[in-house]
């Protein structure tokens, strides 16, 4: 059977990656959380001191992007693979809101994106892989056979986010939820360099009104069509 590229792009939230995921389970096909990338080198940043609430040295972060290495690991234990950082499991360190508050700041730069896209690309060679994020089906894999483009209110956004913060044992409201959900779609729809839009051969999903497995019998058979 050949093998195709699936692009999931989307606002934050949406439950892309529960989506994407489920069905590179179910195809055998590799799923990359690309947001995970960005969120990652947010991490390397505020460990290095170069962002904070107070300060963004954006010059430094731009020389020290040769000293980042992200790699995906998968082992049988986990059900997602897991990101390194420079060799290190960071993947119970980068969902938090801190960093969800910085990590849109540090992607709209450019050479921030250039190298995470290569290394996307790269990844996406062979094929039969399921990547989400936010420019996959615009800029990542243009010619991808299936662009999903998901969206939900971010209202509802802010709910599932929020049960799944408070689930992680995190002690926050919901109204600062909707507030990083409101403030990262602004930074993601409005930076210069690819910003968050939906490719024009993308098929919209909206799933404020759908459950999960609605979701992935839609998503899963749009991909048969195309294999
Ligand atoms: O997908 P997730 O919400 O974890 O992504 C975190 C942030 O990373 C997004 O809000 C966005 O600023 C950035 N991102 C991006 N391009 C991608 C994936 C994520 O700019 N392909």
């Amino acid at each position: 059977m050949q093998k195709i590229t699936i692009a999931i792009d989307g606002y934050s939230s949406t439950g892309k990656s529960t989506v994407a995921k489920q069905l590179a389970d179910h195809l055998g096909y590799v799923y990359v959380d690309s947001g995970a990338m960005y969120r990652a080198v947010t991490l390397y940043a505020m460990q290095k001191g170069i962002i904070s609430k107070k300060h963004f040295d954006v010059e430094k972060l731009k020389k020290s992007l040769s000293e980042i290495h992200l790699k995906f690991h998968k082992e049988a234990a986990w059900n997602k693979a897991h990101i390194f950082l420079n060799g290190k499991d960071v993947e119970d360190k980068i969902r938090n809101l801190e960093v969800s508050e910085f990590v849109s700041p540090i992607a709209t730069i450019h050479e921030v994106r250039a190298k995470l896209v290569a290394q996307q690309q790269q990844m996406g060679l062979e094929k039969g892989v399921v990547m989400d994020g936010r420019d996959i089906g615009t800029v990542v894999f243009p010619r991808a056979e299936l662009k999903i483009f998901m969206n939900a209110s971010a209202e509802e956004r802010a709910q599932r986010r929020y049960k799944e913060l408070l689930a992680r044992g995190e002690k926050i409201h919901l109204d600062e939820v909707l507030k990083n959900i409101q403030e990262r779609d602004h930074i993601d729809t409005t930076r210069a360099d690819s910003p968050l839009l939906q490719a024009k051969d993308a098929i919209v999903i909206d799933n404020s009104e759908m459950n999960l497995q609605d979701q992935f019998h839609t998503v899963l058979q749009l991909a048969k069509d195309r294999i």
